[in-house]
């Protein structure tokens, strides 16, 4: 279960983002939806990927206010969860030396990275404008949502 109590069967999310991948070619359009859907069922604040380019993070398909387009290797949540290779779960984002404060309505976040040939080659990063809203049920599901972007992306 989420950790705001919402009941979400992550089997079935799971399914959707599958039939959404399935449904076009086009990685940006099915990414787009993937997004969305995780985004409103989850009522999370931000929901979003960051693609590799280089030695920097760049801003790729995402829902939520503004965002930070650039976040370089090892810094931040995003940073961290790339160079550590691990998903990186912020209780409060306050107590996380470096965190990118894009909106300070943001106050707990998760960050899983997407794996390609064993390599990060994106992340898929959730803020929620609540404390200690993420999960570890959150987490394992974000990961396999993950591995499915992994598949879009080239
Ligand atoms: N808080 C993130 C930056 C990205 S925004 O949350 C959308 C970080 O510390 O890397």
């Amino acid at each position: 279960m989420n950790n705001l109590g919402i009941q979400t069967s992550y089997d079935l999310a799971i399914q959707e983002i599958e039939l959404l991948i399935k449904s076009d070619s086009n990685s940006l359009a099915v990414l787009g939806n993937v997004i969305s859907n995780i985004h409103f069922k989850f009522k999370f604040f931000w929901t979003g990927i960051y693609i590799v380019e280089g030695d920097e993070l760049v801003l790729h398909v995402f829902q939520g206010p503004v965002a930070c387009t650039r976040i370089a290797y090892g810094k931040g949540v995003c940073g961290t969860a790339w160079r550590d290779q691990r998903t990186v779960i912020v209780p409060d984002v306050h107590q996380f030396e470096g965190h990118i404060a894009c909106s300070s309505e943001s106050k707990s976040e998760v960050v899983i990275p997407v794996f390609k040939d064993g390599k990060v080659i994106a992340v898929l990063d959730v803020d929620s404008d609540k404390p200690d809203a993420i999960s570890n049920d959150d987490a394992v599901f974000l990961e396999e949502v993950a591995k499915l972007i992994s598949k879009v992306l080239s």
